[in-house]
Parts: structure tokens; sequence; C-alpha cells
């Protein structure tokens, strides 16, 4: 793989307002390319000027499917200096995508040290108003022209970056969820715990559903038995039920997310009781008929903490913590932000 390359955008753009950045809309000025050819692996890395790419129509990716994804923050302390957070967990897991997905290993390493060049040469780009960071979002695409499904032989390797504010336009607002019991996401031995194109395809139908009752997102159940929770929207969930703290377990068909893992982490670090298993939709409901359901909420890089103030389940509607964000989730989003911005100890050596 070797040197970086480097070609200087001799067009910098202007910057966005800070405070009107909404999320994924804006681009900064550079990229990072790297190509994969059989028989030759992961060659020609180079930060290049952002700009459109040129692909064959018949590129597999389009057709197949055969694309992984990442996504990770940049933040800027106020001593100007550059905080990523947990990057390691990202390329591990882009590493697990791509073998789920039988795309070429990267070496984790070589990329951590990539996307801090990256970063570092758009450091201008990285905002810091309150609850905006810089999002990279480093993606692998199947390239070969050809139509016939198999394993692409070629593949281009692309991080992009792009300021960001809040995910959701509720902020840290507790959310209306429908509890989806129609459509899957996943299912065990599927794709679901690959963060691939396709699952994020599979979900949109019953987002626009959700959305047209007026949910903001979905709650997915698992796809066998449709009784067990998975994830919700794009993020994985955590409940609090009478002092303790439920998540799903890894089961195959659940992403393994590193907001998941870092709260998991923090729980236990406050000694708080946090248990990983199934947790089933019914289950919930029960909770709250009991008066024992306390907190809801969603976690993931984008939007860190999302509560939920209301569940929707066919024909029953609960309200969690009086549609209120609760005291545990408004400390979680607090403890993690101020890790990742550098405003707190970072007690757990998450940021590099
Ligand atoms: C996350 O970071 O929570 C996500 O998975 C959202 C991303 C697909 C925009």
């Amino acid at each position: 793989m070797g040197k970086i390359a480097f070609e200087q955008n001799q067009h910098p753009k202007q910057k966005p307002d800070q405070s009107k950045l909404g999320f994924g809309k804006h681009f900064t000025d550079h990229m990072f390319i790297m190509d994969y050819t059989d028989g030759k692996g992961w060659h020609d890395a180079r930060i290049v000027p952002y700009a459109p790419i040129a692909l064959e129509p018949s590129s597999m990716v389009f057709h197949y499917g055969q694309a992984v994804f990442e996504g990770l923050k940049a933040y800027k302390t106020s001593d100007n200096e550059i905080l990523l957070f947990r990057p390691d967990k990202n390329m591990e897991r882009l590493n697990k995508s791509n073998d789920r997905l039988s795309i070429p290993a990267i070496d984790e390493e070589f990329m951590i040290e990539a996307i801090k060049e990256l970063v570092r040469v758009d450091a201008d780009w990285i905002p810091v108003e309150e609850g905006t960071s810089l999002y990279i979002r480093p993606f692998i695409i199947a390239t070969e022209p050809f139509l016939g499904v198999h394993a692409s032989h070629n593949y281009m390797f692309i991080v992009i970056l792009s300021p960001v504010g809040a995910y959701y336009a509720e902020g840290i607002q507790p959310v209306k969820i429908n509890v989806e019991s129609h459509y899957v996401r996943a299912v065990r031995g599927g794709m679901g715990s690959a963060k691939t194109a396709g699952n994020y395809a599979a979900s949109l139908r019953a987002q626009v559903e959700a959305q047209e009752s007026g949910y903001s997102q979905v709650l997915w159940l698992d796809g066998i038995e449709k009784k067990y929770i998975e994830e919700v929207g794009s993020m994985n969930v955590f409940f609090k039920v009478n002092g303790e703290v439920l998540t799903p377990e890894l089961n195959g068909s659940i992403l393994d997310g590193v907001t998941r893992n870092s709260i998991i982490a923090l729980l236990k670090s406050w000694n708080v009781p946090v248990v990983e298993r199934r947790v089933s939709i019914e289950e919930l409901f029960e909770a709250h008929a009991n008066g024992t359901l306390e907190e809801a909420f969603g976690t993931g890089t984008a939007a860190v903490i999302s509560p939920i103030g209301e569940l929707n389940w066919d024909d029953k509607n609960i309200v969690i913590n009086e549609g209120n964000i609760g005291e545990l989730s408004q400390r979680l989003y607090d403890t993690v932000t101020g890790i990742q911005r550098g405003t707190l100890a970072d007690t757990l050596g998450w940021t590099v």
C-alpha cells in the first residue's frame, strides 16, 4: 500500500454555516481513495480533491449490492486538538463486514492512519459548535465491470467527510416509534450484523410507512418469530426496566454498534446493572403496564443517544417517562459526547 499520495484541491469550497448543518449534506474539499485489483491487493492510496468518480455502469456494486461502510466522527477541542472516537472499533467492524460480503480485508492500522491524514488535510472543516462534528464515512464498493453473480475482483475504498449537526431534527428530544410487525430488517445467518448497504435498503419501506403514520422510526423485531426486539431505525436499542438496563444480545442479525459497546462499558463502570439478552416486545409492554419501564433509547454514532418517548405496537400505545428524556439517557449522552469532545476525562481510553 505504501505512502499516501496527495493532490491539493485548488478550488476549495465555501464552508457551510455551522448552525444549519443538518446531517450528511455538505462534503469537504478532499477524499481518500484506494483501489483493489485481484493479484495486486489494495494499492494506490491517495488523498485527492472531492469530486464525482467515474464508474462503468456494469460495475458490480450497482447490480448485486456488494458494498460496506462505516461511520465515525472527529471533533476539535478548545485547544485545537483533533479527536477521533474509537476508530479501531470501526476498522475492526469494517473487516467483519468485508468478510461477510466476500470483500478483501483492509489493513486496519493503515486505514486509521489514512483517516487521520485525511482529517488533518480538511481540519478546517471540523465544526466546533455544540452538537456538531465531522462525520467520517469510509466505504468500499465492488467495481468489476461484470454481470455474472460472483464476488468482484476489483474494489474501491473511499473515505469522505461531512460536517454535521444533529442526525434527527428532534436532536435529543424523545421520538415516537412504531413497532414494525410486518417487515423485517434481517435474519440470523443473513447480513444483519454487517454494515452493508442492503440492510439499509431493506429498512426503507417500513421507515416510509412509519413516517406516513406520524412516527420518526420503527422498532425492528426478529425476523423469525417477530417477538424479540432487535434494533430501532438504524440504531441499537436499550431499555431501563426496574433499575436494570437491558439491550438485545448480539445474535448475528444485530449490528455490533460502537456506541452500544461504549454505553455498556460506561454503565458497567458506573455499577449500573446492564444485561445483554433476548428482550421480547411483550415483556416491555408488560413492564410499562406494571410501571417498571423507566427509559428507552437508541444508540448510534450519528445521533449518539436518541430517547424513545412513545411506542406503538399494533393498536397499543405507550408513553415512556411521560415523553421526556430519562435521567440515565441524559447522563449517558452528556458523558459520551463529553469524552468525544474532550471536555470530560477519557477514563476508558477511547479517544485518539
Ligand atoms: C448511526 O450512526 O447510528 C447509523 O447507523 C446511521 C447512519 C447509517 C447514518
